[in-house]
């Protein structure tokens, strides 16, 4: 048995242990892609959901919002707002009216501007935000007010 911890000891140690944890970082890195395809949900990705993406960017509504916690923190996260404001059932009525209506102009609140966006417009970023809800994303945000 070695008496003294030697420099040989200690760079095995270091090799020994990067190799370890790169193995690792590699493994679940496979995973992850292995597992996306089933969870990205690309098969709701229609035209109408590309150009909601594009609006989206173009308009920066992440300047405001997060999406998925990425983003700004000055506006609601709207990860969710398919569920949080009616769902399947009305949320394209509440988003266009939403959007139709800005800004709301109640004193001491937070405003959102008026994009002036067409039908068209809004029912591709209502289409957007539906399918960014329905991305299997383990539950984030976390509840439904994001
Ligand atoms: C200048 C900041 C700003 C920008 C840019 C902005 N918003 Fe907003 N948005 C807000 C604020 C503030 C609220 C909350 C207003 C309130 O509650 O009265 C809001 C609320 C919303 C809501 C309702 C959220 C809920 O929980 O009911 C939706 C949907 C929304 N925004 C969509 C968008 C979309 C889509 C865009 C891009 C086209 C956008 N916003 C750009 C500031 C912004």
């Amino acid at each position: 048995m070695a008496e003294r911890f030697t420099k040989s000891m200690a760079r095995n140690m270091y090799m020994g242990g990067s190799l370890f944890f790169i193995l690792i970082f590699i493994g679940l890195t496979l995973d992850t892609v292995r597992q996306l395809p089933e969870r990205d949900n690309r098969e709701n990705l229609t035209e109408s959901v590309a150009h909601g993406k594009k609006l989206w960017e173009d308009n920066n509504c992440v300047g405001c919002h997060s999406l998925m916690g990425e983003g700004a923190y000055f506006a609601p996260e709207l990860g969710n707002v398919f569920y949080r404001r009616g769902g399947e059932e009305s949320f394209k009525v509440f988003f266009k009216s939403w959007m139709n209506a800005q800004p709301l102009g109640i004193e001491g609140r937070r405003a959102m501007p008026q994009f002036n966006l067409n039908d068209e417009d809004l029912e591709a970023l209502a289409d957007f935000l539906e399918y960014a809800a329905k991305i299997n994303t383990n539950d984030w945000p976390p509840n439904i007010e994001g």
